[in-house]
């Protein structure tokens, strides 16, 4: 899968813009604040219908412009399809083959894509409710069931918060406080037990491209933290052995959500928490466990990255983690190929080899890629690379054709 061209229409600093990508590379070229990282957005919105650096819709929107429109045709083999975006400021429409969709995940499981920006740092650098955030959409790409489930285990964890906040007393309120823990321990320890499967694949692959990209003598790791596991090692509730081997999550796009052992662990454990902490619960008004308060460590050597890492070693690890992203989507893609790679100014702050290792690995890694620099002569391009050059200067996208054609 792959995306062929786009149409922009006053889409941020972009009046106008009609781009035809090549399959395989793509690169961006362009000075600060000209329009990079914008036109890497558009292909993002184009996959997610989000941006993955701004919430607010109206920053879309070009100054003075009354709404902006994306358009973009995703290539799948013989297959071609439509995707639009509009917004303006009242909403958005979302379109695919020109018919509107009503639900996201009609438009969201069409294009998919794995971003690499800078703001990604935060995965590593920042809270655990990014983290969690990350591995939400994570776990929505690779599994169909799973946004319903996050969705009911939100509103689960939404009606009980507002009913212990009422620290009511009597039988009715017990009898209410028992059915909404029930759904919050039913979906939590589904939606858990997913990011727990989407954790330890990413974890797999991110040995393999930590080792490639980063460094071969250190070993990268992820590791799941419970919260009820009670401790700050982490991990969640020992699963048997026959039970990590035989894993029904693993098959991508499951419509059905996982009940294996795992889940039942989970439940069990968060179960048992929540009555530990009934007291705590009651005075704070907020449920302690599940997996809105679960988290996951990324550690090189058995170091928290977070703690010890360098800054250079924490982009590293990061970008290992969205190579390793790749890999786990490519797998189980109904057949569509691995997902776009959209890198945002990937090699910044990292030395020549580093950078080199990167591209050596993108060669490998045969899916489209996008990617956006100041200097193409910072990249090592090996001469017989397939791919296209863009020059982006004040919004205007300019195509410098093939890359062997303009060296
Ligand atoms: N809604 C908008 N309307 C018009 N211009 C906008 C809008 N939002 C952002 N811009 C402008 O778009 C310009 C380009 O932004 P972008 O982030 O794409 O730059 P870039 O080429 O990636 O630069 P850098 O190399 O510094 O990352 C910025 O100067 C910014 O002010
Ligand atoms: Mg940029």
């Amino acid at each position: 899968m792959y995306i062929d061209r786009i149409y922009l229409q006053n889409f941020r600093n972009i009046h106008r813009a009609e781009i035809n990508f090549f399959p395989y590379f793509n690169i961006i070229e362009g000075k600060n604040g000209q329009g990079k990282t914008n036109l890497l957005e558009s292909v993002y919105l184009l996959s997610t219908a989000r941006s993955f650096r701004s919430r607010e819709r109206g920053d879309f929107i070009r100054w003075e412009s009354e709404g902006c429109e994306l358009k973009g045709i995703v290539r799948e083999g013989a297959l071609e399809r439509e995707l639009a975006v509009s917004i303006s400021p009242g909403g958005r429409r979302l379109t695919v083959n020109r018919n509107p969709v009503r639900r996201f995940s009609d438009f969201a499981w069409i294009l998919q894509t794995v971003v690499f920006s800078p703001d990604d740092l935060l995965i590593v650098k920042g809270s655990p409710s990014l983290r969690r955030r990350y591995l939400d959409q994570l776990c929505f790409q690779l599994w169909r069931g799973y946004a319903g489930e996050a969705q009911k285990f939100n509103a689960a964890l939404r009606h009980r918060n507002a009913l212990l906040k009422t620290r009511g007393q009597s039988p009715a309120w017990r009898e209410q406080m028992r059915a909404w823990t029930d759904q919050l321990l039913s979906y939590g320890a589904r939606v858990s037990a997913y990011r727990q499967r989407a954790v330890e694949r990413l974890d797999r692959e991110l040995d393999r491209s930590f080792r490639l990209v980063a460094d071969e003598t250190k070993r990268a790791r992820l590791v799941y933290r419970c919260s009820a596991a009670g401790d700050t090692q982490g991990g969640a509730p020992a699963q048997a052995p026959e039970q990590a081997q035989k894993n029904p999550v693993e098959g991508a796009h499951l419509e059905t959500p996982p009940d294996d052992g795992l889940t039942r662990a989970l439940r069990e454990a968060y179960a048992e928490e929540l009555s530990r902490r009934a007291d705590h619960e009651r005075l704070s008004g907020s449920t302690p466990v599940g997996p809105h308060r679960d988290d996951f460590a990324m550690l090189i050597d058995g170091r928290e990255a977070q703690r010890f890492g360098s800054q250079g070693q924490q982009r590293l690890f990061v970008l290992s983690l969205k190579l390793g992203e790749l890999s786990c989507l490519g797998d189980g893609n109904d057949g569509g190929g691995p997902p776009v790679l959209l890198l945002d100014d990937f090699s910044s702050e990292l030395d020549a080899e580093r950078i080199e290792r990167s591209i050596e690995y993108l060669l490998g890694f045969g899916g489209q890629v996008i990617l956006t620099t100041t200097s193409i002569a910072r990249l090592p391009l090996p001469p017989s690379l397939r791919g296209k050059r863009f020059r982006v200067e004040q919004g205007v996208v300019e195509d410098l054709g093939e890359l062997r054609a303009c060296k």
